[in-house]
């Protein structure tokens, strides 16, 4: 469907705006002739300001002096009126609290604190690979992408292997994305039932510490004072809700455009262009998080319009990183690209914890495909999720052609395999 001439009547409310729309003039036009522009309310929902060129969306990003996250971090919690984690949880809590939580939690993502971490999603993925490209046919969303970001997170927190499909469960019916029937209810029931969860899981790290996350956060002090349940409880579930979603639409996103574009696909394949450099590049071209917000809280000037104090202010990651100011032919998928400084992770004081992370899921899947597959096509219809917030599959029916070579040296460093 194309997008009318009038701006104003697309609705970035609605999840179907983005399903049934190529919004890809839509954002030109709002980059050219309206960088500050008011999306008119909703329904009952108030309306509010809209960025999408690079260098705003930077700029606010930075502004956590006139603009707070307390009020809600998204469209969803900013048009409710604001989040019920505020003040707590990091992606909604601003000053010196964030700064002494986000202190904490760094420990746990620094590169050297996450290597034992890193070193599984390298063989969980290369193990989730070679088994589906064997299989030939797949769903890459379900049968492989789904079973990565989650347990990377849940050996980050310390999660027992047995608990990690229930988990797995209730967090897509948590964030509500994969269904458009599912009520709202569903979600909160599954939110709380994630919070209980990781209550019984923090009460037995205080009391028998190990390595990981939950245990670091409950032995930690801010100010003296040990954190409270509450916090750890929301926060571990705040790496959840960072880590799990946005990682998976990222890796899917990826073998849908390999798909399209062969050429990048023979690159990679070829090793003439490094894995960095091609991982930089599926993080731009995916955007899953295509928006985050923040609520003023003073007037501010821009564009010769004053945002006033109180107003909504949503930054569009899915402009920013297409806006032809910044990127040379922003709509062409190059591996190589250089400079890329895309801004899928945000930026300021609230960027991605987890963004190494997640570029070493990307990064390790990327290399599983090129070594294990020469190629693959897509054997049915994607699904696509259904946000306003996220965008990207959570089906993706795929033909592997496997490289048979890279499978038997696979199996001969395996050692006993059948
Ligand atoms: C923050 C994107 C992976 C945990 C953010 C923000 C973005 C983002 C754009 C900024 C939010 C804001 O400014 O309000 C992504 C993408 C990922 C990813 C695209 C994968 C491709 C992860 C992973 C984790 C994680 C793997 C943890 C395991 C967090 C947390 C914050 C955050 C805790 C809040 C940081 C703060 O407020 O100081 N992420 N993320 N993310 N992300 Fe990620």
């Amino acid at each position: 469907m194309s997008i009318p001439d009038d701006v104003s009547t697309v609705d970035l409310t609605d999840p179907r705006t983005f399903e049934e729309n190529d919004l890809r003039a839509y954002w030109r036009q709002l980059r050219t002739t309206r960088p500050l522009h008011w999306h008119p309310p909703t329904g009952d929902a108030p309306g509010f300001w809209v960025i999408s060129r690079y260098a705003d969306v930077m700029a606010l990003y930075k502004d956590n002096k006139r603009l707070t996250s307390e009020k809600g971090n998204v469209l969803v919690t900013l048009l409710a009126g604001g989040d019920s984690a505020a003040g707590r949880m990091l992606a909604v809590t601003d000053g010196a609290p964030h700064r002494n939580l986000r202190n904490v939690l760094l420990k746990a993502f620094s590169p050297q604190a996450l290597k034992p971490i890193t070193d599984r999603v390298r063989e969980n993925t290369t193990r989730l690979v070679v088994e589906a490209v064997r299989r030939g046919e797949c769903d890459f969303a379900t049968d492989v992408a789904e079973h990565i970001p989650m347990n990377t997170i849940s050996d980050l927190l310390g999660v027992p292997t047995a608990d990690r499909e229930f988990l797995l469960n209730l967090n897509k019916s948590a964030l509500s994305s994969n269904e458009e029937g599912q009520s709202a209810t569903d979600a909160w029931l599954a939110r709380n039932e994630i919070l209980l969860y990781f209550n019984e899981l923090v009460a037995e790290r205080r009391a028998k510490p190990t390595e990981d996350v939950i245990s670091l956060l409950a032995n930690s002090t801010v100010n003296g004072e040990p954190l409270s349940e509450e916090v750890i409880v929301l926060n571990c579930y705040s790496l959840i809700l960072g880590g799990d979603e946005t990682s998976r639409l990222s890796m899917i996103d990826a073998v849908r455009t390999f798909s399209e574009h062969p050429d990048q696909w023979q690159l990679l394949r070829d090793r003439e262009v490094t894995l960095e450099s091609a991982t930089e590049e599926v993080l731009r071209w995916a955007t899953p998080a295509m928006h985050f917000g923040r609520r003023a809280v003073t007037d501010l000037e821009l564009h010769d319009q004053v945002i006033a104090a109180g107003d909504i202010v949503t930054l569009w990651n899915s402009s920013a990183n297409r806006d032809e100011e910044v990127f040379a032919d922003p709509y062409v998928f190059d591996l190589n690209r250089s400079p890329n400084k895309h801004i899928t992770f945000g930026y300021g004081p609230h960027f991605c914890l987890g963004a190494y992370l997640g570029r070493v899921e990307v990064n390790a899947m990327l290399d599983a495909l090129r070594t294990y597959s020469t190629g693959f096509e897509i054997t049915g219809e994607p699904q696509r999720i259904h946000s306003n917030f996220l965008t990207g599959l959570c089906g993706l029916p795929v033909r592997f052609q496997p490289d048979e070579a890279a499978l038997a040296a696979h199996d001969g460093g395996d050692g006993a395999r059948a």
